[in-house]
């Protein structure tokens, strides 16, 4: 169960990785600051072109490496389900997977951010929970909470997302939606590796590199989150796959196949 869990993971960092090869030009409009850190995103919501930018864009600065400081306790969890059920599930759905009544027909739709919260750094959320979308490169109808949530009760919900996104409590039932469920994420992995193979972007014996390497990096990565990393997703890919191949649990061939695969995927459009 874990492991298949953990597949799915790696398809939606796949998807994500998609986002992540493709810079955007947008980045640099998101912040006058450098850029501190990219988006360590993943696959959003509708899977949509958008969440290509959405999670490769900078940081703010105030933003940047922040870690939640609120452990997700019971009483924090408790904390996030109501003020989710409140302002979130309308548009995100019960589950956090982008799918409630109020987010049909908008465009970007809203984010599956039970699973990409799995990935994203706790300072990419906060800032986006607190910001919202109306600014490049979203132009979405993301809320800004900051001027409605305190600090903690920002700090609430993303414990609640994660808390939803890794299984650890169960969706309530307000304005439906569908869970996380990993085998749906299993199958588009497969759909789309076999899809690459299919239009001969890759071989049959990548495809099968990749999908043991990403299961690989994806745990790697949730465990950074879990840890407090922070940064960008392309900074920690390197480092992943750099450590997973000094450890001996990877050749650099393996890793060198996983980044072009990738990139290859992501150039043929198959990532989104
Ligand atoms: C009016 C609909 C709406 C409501 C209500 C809403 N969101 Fe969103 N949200 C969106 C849309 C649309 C996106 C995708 C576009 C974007 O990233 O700006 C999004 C994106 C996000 C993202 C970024 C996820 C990613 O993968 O990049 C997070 C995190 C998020 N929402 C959290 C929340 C939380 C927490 C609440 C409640 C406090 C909430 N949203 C309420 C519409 C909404």
């Amino acid at each position: 169960m874990k492991k298949i869990s953990i597949f799915i993971l790696i398809l939606l960092f796949t998807i994500a990785l998609g986002a992540c090869g493709s810079a955007s030009d947008s980045e640099t409009a998101v912040s006058d600051a450098e850029p501190v850190a990219a988006g360590n995103g993943f696959m959003g919501g509708g899977m949509g072109g958008g969440m290509r930018d959405r999670h490769h864009a900078a940081i703010p600065e105030e933003y940047a490496g922040l870690s939640n400081p609120i452990a997700a306790d019971e009483a924090s969890l408790e904390r996030g389900a109501a003020i989710y059920a409140t302002n979130c599930a309308t548009c995100h759905g019960d589950g956090g997977m982008g799918d409630g009544p109020a987010g049909v027909g908008l465009d970007p739709a809203p984010a599956a951010i039970a699973h990409t919260s799995q990935m994203l750094g706790d300072d990419y959320q906060f800032w986006r929970i607190s910001e919202g979308g109306t600014m490049d490169p979203f132009n979405s109808s993301m809320i800004a909470w900051k001027g409605v949530l305190d600090e903690d009760a920002r700090w609430d919900v993303i414990n609640y997302v994660q808390a939803l996104g890794s299984g650890a409590v169960m969706p309530g039932q307000h304005v439906g939606g569908a869970a996380f469920d990993p085998a749906v994420e299993a199958a588009n992995q497969a759909e789309m590796l076999a899809k690459g193979v299919e239009q001969g972007v890759i071989t049959e014996a990548e495809a099968a590199v990749f999908a043991t390497a990403h299961e690989q990096v994806d745990g790697q990565m949730i465990q950074m989150r879990e840890d407090g990393a922070s940064g960008g997703m392309d900074e920690m890919m390197d480092d992943i796959l750099a450590e997973l191949v000094a450890s001996g649990d990877m050749t650099q061939e393996q890793a060198d196949t996983f980044i072009s695969v990738h990139d290859r995927l992501g150039d043929a459009g198959l990532m989104q």
